[in-house]
């Protein structure tokens, strides 16, 4: 059974209750609960951080052993070389995805130091997006 790593970044812990104007009503445990019914055949796998180091270590404690990454950095996505560097040392493919439209957003929120090193970037798509991600990880 392929294994996928779903990784949420600061904030992220708050979906449903956070600005549900942009980011939706659907909680993570929701949306984990739709899509384990959705993906039986593939084995998802959550961790959310708060903290920067948190998910390096998390990136480097999965990279080697699942067979992709779902991973929306949250704000880190606009700062963080660091995360950038884990992503690299490590073997498994990363989709970047971001639940809102960055693009549509403020200036500061158009770059991202997660995009050159991921394979494929999801924005926009709400929660969809995830879904999206996995159903392309799972078929690599
Ligand atoms: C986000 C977009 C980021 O700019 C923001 O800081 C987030 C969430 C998204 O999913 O749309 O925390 O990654």
């Amino acid at each position: 059974m392929k294994k996928i790593l779903i990784l949420n970044g600061p904030n992220l812990n708050l979906l449903g209750t956070r600005e549900p104007e942009v980011y939706g009503n659907l909680s993570i445990a929701d949306w984990l609960k739709l899509a384990s019914e959705r993906f039986s055949d593939v084995e998802l796998i959550h961790h959310q951080s708060n903290v920067e180091g948190e998910l390096i270590n998390i990136l480097h404690q999965y990279g080697f052993e699942v067979d992709g990454i779902v991973f929306n950095p949250g704000a880190y996505t606009h700062t963080s070389i660091a995360l950038a560097d884990a992503i690299k040392a490590i073997p498994a493919p990363v989709v970047e995805v971001h639940i809102s439209n960055v693009h549509q957003r403020e200036e500061f929120r158009r770059h991202s130091f997660i995009s050159p090193v991921a394979k494929g970037v999801i924005g926009g798509l709400g929660l969809r997006g995830y879904d999206l991600a996995v159903e392309y990880l799972k078929d690599l």
